[in-house]
């Protein structure tokens, strides 16, 4: 039978809809809250730099999810050929007001047009998988290891739990989402089963002073060199 559905006016699905209004609605205050967040996150910093040692200096990263550009930044200082990409505009207009000469564009990291197949050494989604149902993750980390080169390296940073966090009214604002909590061990067996080999799972109990109720998840898995 002949498929009449006119694809090209499919609306975006409702998560990205509601994920984007949300961002866009509290950019600048969520830009504010975790401008220098790194400075004070030693772990962060660490499996960062381990990371860009990994992928190599010059290497071609996208940061997908990159909000207000803060991982984008990092990543270049440390000698990556890195560039962002997000759901929300303005989350976008502060990265590139805050890391000039660094490359924003905006678009869903589950359909990654502008990149070729095997075009990038490097993915980082760093607290952006967060908002990707569950269902959707097979699809998010074939598109990841789609774009990546043999050989090249993914990290992964997500809270560990079993329920989400609703944020209602964040800073005031009338804006509410879901983020979703995940295992790293379920993560792991999702990312093998999208064709990655896991290289690091690495966690950190949760610092109450910074807002945080759970563990924090940085895992590091590679695109092997034979498929
Ligand atoms: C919690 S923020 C993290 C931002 C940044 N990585 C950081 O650590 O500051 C989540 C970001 O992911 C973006 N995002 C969520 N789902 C996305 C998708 N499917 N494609 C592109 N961006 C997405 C949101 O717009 C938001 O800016």
């Amino acid at each position: 039978m002949t498929d009449t559905t006119d694809h090209t006016t499919d609306p975006a699905p409702g998560f990205l809809t509601a994920t984007r209004t949300f961002y866009d609605t509290v950019a600048e205050d969520y830009a504010e809250r975790f401008r220098d967040a790194l400075t004070t996150m030693p772990l962060e910093r660490a499996v960062l730099t381990a990371y860009a040692e990994l992928v190599g200096a010059g290497g071609r990263v996208a940061d997908l999810g990159c909000g207000p550009g803060r991982t984008t930044g990092f990543l270049a200082s440390l000698g990556l050929d890195v560039s962002g990409l997000d759901l929300s505009e303005s989350m976008l207009a502060i990265a590139r007001r805050e890391n000039p000469g660094i490359r924003f564009e905006q678009g869903s990291m589950l359909k990654l047009d502008g990149h070729a197949d095997g075009s990038l050494d490097g993915v980082v989604s760093f607290y952006s998988s967060i908002h990707t149902p569950v269902g959707e993750l097979p699809a998010l980390f074939a598109e990841f290891h789609r774009v990546l080169t043999p050989g090249g390296h993914l990290l992964l940073g997500f809270q560990v739990g079993d329920e989400p966090r609703h944020h209602d009214r964040p800073w005031g604002h009338p804006v509410a989402l879901d983020f979703e909590r995940r295992r790293p061990e379920q993560m792991a067996e999702l990312l093998t089963s999208a064709g990655f080999t896991m290289w690091s799972s690495t966690v950190r109990q949760a610092e109450p002073d910074r807002g945080e109720s759970t563990p924090q998840a940085l895992l590091i898995a590679h695109r092997p060199t034979k498929a």
